[in-house]
């Protein structure tokens, strides 16, 4: 489908040289792309400046939580140039999250277009810093104003940037949680839809409260095998084997997970995507195993867990300079900044 996006006349530079001091996601860049869903169709495409929106009361994302969102995010490259890390990824994971919560497809012109239009609008904004990105969030909010409950027929597609750092400054503090469950198989884990971050705020407040970063979620059957870490997939190694939770449906399907497994297998590096319990840990803990653990995910990147408490009990992990978690972190680095081939074409170039 082609799909004209309206520009803006006039472009205002941002100025974004470093990073470190911008609390995540909270200075918009100064343009935005808004699309609208009426009548079976796409329309009024545009990039616009950063603004607020004009939303009826009624509207059904408000009441009823149909809304999709990604994160993603554009790189400067050792060369200069700019790299959207994993779009296709990033876009079919989008189109399955919008199936699941009976929202329309975005078509993939219009998706990719948008996209290349605002970043190299934006262009400015990308920071060139070792951790700094444009943080991307393409997302879509149900717009028609009604209270019955129903499927919406209006919505409202959008793109959003931000320039960002890590998003934790420090390796973490968790809990295993066996009480409070992010997802449970059938429901909407593997979506990314806003209500699953929703729900997560009580559980992870209590955590806090209690002195934890983050907790470190448990299936919903037994409570006893590990999901997912806060905002992220949860990854492993132990005695040099990485395992991660294998996708059981309720676990969102990680673009840095999979960029992470892929450069793993291709260094020979063993890997296993399989149940892994929180019980299993603590046996790798009480035998004396070197235990690696870390959060991974778009904004996270790789988020080290210097300790895991389970049943009241903390446990340290491996955060040492030569663990495996920051040898693939750079590999990723490498390949985004452009310092070794990107053999899987992820970096897709704008301009
Ligand atoms: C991401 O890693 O992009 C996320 O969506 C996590 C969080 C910022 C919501």
């Amino acid at each position: 489908m082609e799909t004209t996006i309206e520009m803006p006349s006039v472009s205002v530079p941002g100025n974004v040289t470093d990073t470190r001091s911008l609390p995540f996601g909270k200075v918009p860049t100064d343009h935005m792309f808004i699309a609208e869903y009426a009548d079976g169709k796409w329309k009024n495409a545009r990039i616009t400046p950063f603004q607020d929106l004009v939303l009826s009361p009624m509207a059904l994302c408000l009441h009823y939580g149909q809304t999709v969102f990604e994160g993603m995010k554009a790189f400067r490259m050792n060369d200069g140039r700019i790299n959207v890390f994993r779009i296709d990824k990033h876009y079919d994971r989008f189109i399955k999250s919008l199936d699941r919560m009976c929202m329309p497809a975005v078509p993939k012109d219009l998706f990719v277009n948008a996209i290349d239009r605002l970043v190299s609008l934006d262009a400015d904004w990308v920071p060139s810093d070792e951790d700094g990105s444009l943080y991307l969030r393409p997302f879509m909010i149900a717009s028609e104003g009604r209270i019955g409950v129903k499927v919406a027929d209006e919505y409202l597609f959008m793109i959003i940037a931000s320039p960002a750092h890590k998003y934790y400054a420090a390796p973490l503090r968790v809990k295993v949680e066996t009480e409070y469950v992010r997802a449970a198989e059938g429901g909407t884990g593997a979506a990314k839809c806003g209500g699953n971050y929703g729900g997560a705020f009580y559980p992870t407040g209590l955590a806090k409260a209690q002195g934890f970063d983050q907790v470190l979620w448990t299936d919903a059957k037994t409570h006893e095998l590990i999901e997912e870490s806060g905002t992220m997939n949860a990854m492993f190694v132990i005695d040099g084997t990485i395992i991660t939770p294998r996708l059981s449906g309720s676990i969102l399907d990680g673009v840095t997970r999979d960029s992470l497994l892929t450069i793993a297998r291709e260094k020979g590096m063993p890997v296993e995507e399989r149940s892994i319990s929180y019980k299993e840990l603590l046996a790798a803990f009480t035998s004396g195993k070197r235990v690696e653990a870390f959060g991974a995910g778009t904004a996270a990147v790789i988020a080290p867990i210097a300790t895991i408490s389970i049943d009241g009990k903390d446990h340290d992990c491996y955060t040492g300079d030569d663990a495996l978690m920051y040898r693939l972190r750079q590999y990723l680095y490498d390949i985004r900044k452009g310092i070794v081939a990107d053999g899987h074409h992820w970096n897709h170039i704008i301009g």
